[in-house]
C-alpha cells in the first residue's frame, strides 16, 4: 500500500515527533555545509493549481539538495487544464516520478489524485488543509520553545485551511489550542465535529481574540482572504475581521516571550501589522525557511526506501 500525506491524520504522533527530530538534523547538516543526497535519481512531480512562492521553491530546492529533481506542472500547462482526470493524470505521472506534491482547491481533487497514484501524494495545500505548513510551524515552535506539547498555541483570524490543520495537529499531539474566529468564519464543520466527537477539551474556539491569546506561547495568523476567495465581499470582511488583527495591543496579552507565526504571504496592515511582523516576537521568516528543512524530512520519509 502506498502511503500519502493528504492530511496530518495520515501520520501518527510518533511519526510527527521523528519528523521534527529529523528536520532539526537536516537543518544542522545544511548549515554545516554537509552534503546529504539520499534521493539521487529520484523525481518529485509538483502539480500547482494555485500560485505559490514558498511551497514551490522549498520543495524544488529541497529535492535538489537531497540529490533528486523536481518538475513543475500547472493546470494550464498540462492536460489537467483540458479536463484529463486527476486519476488518469496521477496514474500516468506515477510511471515517471517517485512522488507527487499537489496544491489545489477542494480536498477531493487531491484525494482523486491519490486514488490513481501508485507513488506517494503529498498535500501542498488545499482549501481544507495545509499539512506541510503546520508541520513546519510546529517545528518552529519546538525550535524556539523546546517543545510543543506543553505550549499554549493560539490562532487568530479566518477559520481556513491553516486553522483546520492546526486543529488536526492539536488532536494528534494534545497541546492546548485556542482559536478566535469571527462569526461565519469558524473552522470547517467536519473538523470541528472531530473535536466534539473525540472530546478534545484541549481545543477551544471563541469569538474573542484577547481570550484566545491571553497567556499563550505562540500566536498564529493568516490572510483573511485565501486563494480562490478573492473579490467576494472583501470590504465587509475587513470590517468583520478588524478585531482579529495581530497588533502590538493583542500581542501584549500573550506571554512576554511569546512568538508570532504567519505562514505568509501576509497582507501587512490587515491580519498583522508591520510592527508585529518585523518586531522581536516575529519568527515568520524563520518559519518560511523551515519549510525547506521540514519538507526535506518529509521527502526523505516518503521517497527514500
Ligand atoms: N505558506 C505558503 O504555502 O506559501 P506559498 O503560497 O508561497 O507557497
Ligand atoms: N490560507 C491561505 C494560505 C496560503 C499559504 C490560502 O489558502 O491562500
Amino acid at each position: 500500500m502506498v502511503r500519502h500525506l493528504l492530511s496530518l491524520f495520515d501520520l501518527t504522533a510518533v511519526e510527527v515527533e521523528s519528523l521534527m527530530k529529523r528536520s532539526a538534523e537536516l537543518k544542522a547538516m545544511q548549515k554545516a555545509g554537509k552534503r546529504h543526497r539520499p534521493l539521487e535519481g529520484k523525481t518529485l512531480g509538483m502539480v500547482f493549481e494555485k500560485s505559490s512562492t514558498r511551497t514551490r521553491v522549498s520543495f524544488e530546492v529541497g529535492m535538489f539538495q537531497l540529490g533528486g529533481h523536481a518538475l513543475n506542472l500547472t493546470t494550464q500547462a498540462s492536460q489537467l487544464g483540458r479536463g484529463e482526470t486527476y486519476e488518469d493524470t496521477s496514474r500516468v505521472l506515477s510511471r515517471y516520478v517517485d512522488c507527487i506534491m499537489m496544491r489545489t482547491f477542494e480536498q477531493t481533487r487531491i484525494e482523486r489524485m491519490a486514488a490513481g497514484a501508485s507513488v506517494p501524494v503529498i498535500n501542498g495545500l488545499s482549501d481544507l488543509l495545509h499539512p506541510c505548513q503546520v508541520l513546519t510551524d510546529i517545528f518552529t515552535v519546538i525550535e524556539n520553545r523546546g517543545s510543543v506539547r506543553d505550549q499554549i498555541i493560539s490562532y487568530v483570524g479566518d477559520g481556513n485551511n491553516m486553522a483546520n490543520t492546526w486543529i488536526q495537529a492539536a488532536i494528534l499531539l494534545g497541546f492546548e489550542l485556542r482559536l478566535a474566529c469571527p462569526e461565519g468564519y469558524t473552522p470547517a464543520a467536519l473538523i470541528l465535529d472531530k473535536v466534539k466527537s473525540g472530546g478534545h477539551k484541549n481545543i477551544r474556539v471563541t469569538r474573542d481574540a484577547k481570550e484566545a491569546v491571553e497567556g499563550c506561547d505562540a500566536i498564529n495568523t493568516d490572510t483573511w482572504i485565501s486563494m480562490g476567495q478573492e473579490g467576494s465581499g472583501e470590504d465587509a470582511k475587513h470590517k468583520l475581521f478588524a478585531p482579529y488583527q495581530v497588533n502590538a495591543k493583542l500581542l501584549s496579552y500573550a506571554k512576554k516571550d511569546a512568538i508570532v507565526l504567519h505562514c505568509l504571504p501576509a497582507h501587512r496592515g490587515d491580519e498583522i501589522t508591520d510592527e508585529v511582523m518585523d518586531g522581536p516576537h516575529s519568527r515568520v521568516f524563520d518559519e518560511a525557511e523551515n519549510r525547506l528543512h521540514v519538507q526535506k524530512a518529509i521527502l526523505e520519509m516518503y521517497m527514500h526506501s
